[in-house]
């Protein structure tokens, strides 16, 4: 059994309840984070079933030791040969007339396969985004997770940036930064480093080049750890040699927005007010045609997962949400500066987990 056994067994029978109001005996999904969330299973070839008459995961023999061990689920079946025709086999006895899938996920080939195995008896209802709300209010232990990887995160951030000297490649700080991150116990990068220095930080995902950090000018880093699983993200600004006054002066006005943007969260507010904060302070700074992404967004299993923190998002943040706060202005032919952290919602505000400073860092 693993650890978190029962938080697993939990959110099955949450999962179950969810089907029965919606009329629904059971689901097939095929999303893996749907099925590690529900499950434990972490691996590239499952499906789950899940429904009243208990759940049942199917994947193939290449990972029957790993189920056994990982998985949390009343059935588990490891079946060579198509997945689809064992998941098939098993819905066709459980006689499932009305079956929920992911839409989201499920692509036409598969959902067409899925249609002729179970020989048309049976009624595919796309389910609703319910595993995506729950999983954006986290339990204590993904908090947990959580901030061990933001940990990860700002050491190997300290740790890369000491190495930084002259003629040093963007893509080598990439590397570093991934080989720092991974020697304290990442798992991998949560997303592809960004590292870029001069006129290139004005793409919001530059990817790393092979070319020298200027001297004299902006350094963007943006990185996240994945650590048992959860993502951390952050973005940091640096000079090499004395900041210009533009640098300055624009660092000043995003360090303002996001610092407003993290004053506005708390419980019941939604997340366009948070969004609107952090652009209020750059447009009475003459700033806000520069900020052209929205102000952040949640992160647990996923970099990007649910709520969005943007213009028109309605929805309320709630206690153990964990998401980013990341404005930026992005100026072709100069550059971009984004100050990024990853802030956990609490019970009466919220809590900054990440502890790197957020002074403009000078090389
Ligand atoms: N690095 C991706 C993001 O900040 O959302
Ligand atoms: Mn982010
Ligand atoms: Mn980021």
């Amino acid at each position: 059994m693993t650890r978190n056994a029962n938080e697993y067994g939990e959110r099955q029978r949450w999962f179950q309840e969810t089907l029965r109001a919606a009329g629904l005996p059971g689901a097939l999904l095929s999303s893996p984070i749907s099925i590690r969330y529900l499950t434990g299973f972490t691996s590239s070839n499952s499906m789950l079933f899940a429904g009243a008459s208990g759940s049942e995961l199917f994947t193939d023999p290449r990972y029957a030791l790993q189920i056994e061990g990982e998985a949390v689920a009343d059935k588990k079946t490891v079946e060579g040969g198509v997945l689809l025709n064992a998941v098939a086999a098993s819905l066709r006895r459980r006689r499932i007339r009305r079956l929920g899938f992911e839409g989201g996920h499920l692509s036409q080939e598969s959902y067409q396969q899925v249609n002729e195995a179970l020989e048309g008896r049976t009624e595919l209802i796309p389910l609703g985004r319910d595993i995506e709300r729950r999983r954006a209010v986290k339990s204590p232990s993904e908090i947990e997770a959580i901030r061990h990887a933001v940990a990860i995160n700002s050491e190997a951030y300290e740790r890369a940036m000491k190495r930084v000297k002259p003629g040093l490649l963007e893509s080598e700080l990439a590397a570093e930064l991934d080989y720092q991150m991974r020697k304290l116990g990442a798992g991998a990068a949560a997303f592809d480093t960004i590292v870029a220095s001069g006129a290139h930080s004005a793409l919001p995902h530059a990817r790393p080049r092979t070319v020298p950090i200027k001297a004299n000018a902006l350094l963007l880093v943006d990185m996240g750890a994945q650590a048992r699983g959860y993502a951390s993200d952050m973005t940091r600004m640096a000079w090499s040699g004395k900041p210009s006054r533009r640098a300055v002066k624009l660092y000043n006005a995003v360090l303002r927005s996001q610092l407003e943007a993290i004053h506005a969260i708390r419980p019941g507010v939604t997340a366009s007010s948070v969004d609107l904060a952090a652009r209020r302070v750059l447009e009475s700074e003459g700033l806000a045609e520069l900020f052209i992404h929205s102000t952040g967004h949640g992160l647990g299993l996923e970099i990007h997962e649910h709520p969005r923190i943007g213009k028109s998002e309605a929805c309320e943040l709630l206690p153990g949400m964990v998401v980013t706060v990341e404005p930026g202005v992005y100026v072709e032919g100069w550059g971009g500066i984004r100050i990024e952290d990853t802030v956990l919602v609490t019970g009466d505000g919220c809590e900054v987990l990440t502890p790197t400073s957020k002074e403009l860092r000078v090389l």
